[in-house]
């Protein structure tokens, strides 16, 4: 019999994937194998007997991995899980950008009472008028499972997709380069860019990679996005350059108190991966990884 703990929501379709030689604890100190979404783990939840965690996620950032790597605790995270969800957030947030749907939505509101808003409508639109995504640059910095599905997304909604990986396998090279400019220097996609999205894990390497030199290299006008991690991007540096205009957009998903409250910042509270599809496949995957660790000693991260 195998004990798990679920630090905080874990899919319940996800969870039934545990047969009847497992029961879910309450109490961290007597799991087996600990499940966590985003929540910080914290050394105390390493109980002694503890011999696997699993991440329903892709990044690891909320781990105390060289704690687990002392203790010989097995950590497992869920790549390409939750891709298809962050992917279609991405895709979504290009579209805002370049649309103004949100003001327009938030005028249809404020005039609802008026009962000429038809009317009004037409004459209101013009203030609302926007830019097509089709025909223009986006640059994709990490072309793992989500680089991967942004650039053929893009690439169908007729953008001109440049990418930029340093450590991309060969086979999934030479698929994407039949479709996207694979460039060797991550400055040219700053350079020439329209868009540019970040797909990279918060690594010592990869923290403020968005630097000031970075976003001074980058088009007047360009739009960021952001869904990876907040670490990724200097927000002071990106806050001067959005109110000088150099950056005309900020799409993330992280709310940090340097961004909330700059104009042209659009922020989405994490929710890159909070489909149900996406925390049904984190949780089955997950549940999987443990099962397959505890009953057979396997350690494989898919
Ligand atoms: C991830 O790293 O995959 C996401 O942060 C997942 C999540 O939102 O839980």
């Amino acid at each position: 019999m195998f004990q798990y703990h679920c630090l905080n929501n874990i899919s319940k379709i996800g969870l039934q994937r545990f047969d009847e030689k497992y029961t879910e604890t309450d109490n961290a100190a007597n799991a087996d194998a600990i499940l966590v979404r985003s929540a910080k783990m914290h050394d105390m939840e390493l109980a002694d007997k503890l011999l696997a965690v699993a991440r329903a996620g892709a990044g690891v950032n909320n781990i105390p991995l060289d704690k687990c790597a002392d203790r010989g605790i097995v950590v497992f995270n869920t790549p390409g899980a939750n891709a298809n969800a962050v992917k279609e957030l991405v895709l979504a947030s290009m579209l805002l950008a370049s649309r103004d749907i949100i003001g327009g939505v938030e005028w249809v509101k404020e005039n609802a009472a008026d009962p000429e808003v038809g009317k009004l409508a037409e004459k209101a639109k013009s203030k609302f008028a926007g830019n097509e995504i089709a025909g223009k640059k986006l640059g994709i910095i990490g072309l793992g499972a989500i680089g991967q599905l942004v650039a053929n997304a893009a690439t169908h909604l007729g953008m001109e997709v440049y990418g930029y990986d340093p450590f991309i396998s060969v086979d999934a090279a030479w698929n994407l380069s039949r479709s996207i400019h694979h460039i060797q220097d991550v400055n040219d996609i700053y350079k020439n860019c329209d868009f540019i999205t970040v797909h990279v894990p918060a690594l010592d390497s990869t923290k403020g990679m968005i630097s000031k030199e970075a976003i001074n290299m980058m088009k007047d006008g360009v739009v960021l996005m952001n869904y990876a991690r907040d670490v990724l991007v200097d927000e002071d540096a990106l806050v001067e350059a959005l109110k000088a205009g150099k950056v005309k957009k900020y799409m993330t998903d992280f709310a940090n108190p340097t961004v909330v409250n700059v104009p042209n910042v659009i922020i989405t509270p994490h929710l890159g991966a909070s489909t149900e599809e996406a925390e049904d496949n984190c949780a089955e995957m997950a549940v999987k990884q443990i099962r397959d660790f505890l009953e057979n000693g396997n350690i494989k991260n898919s």
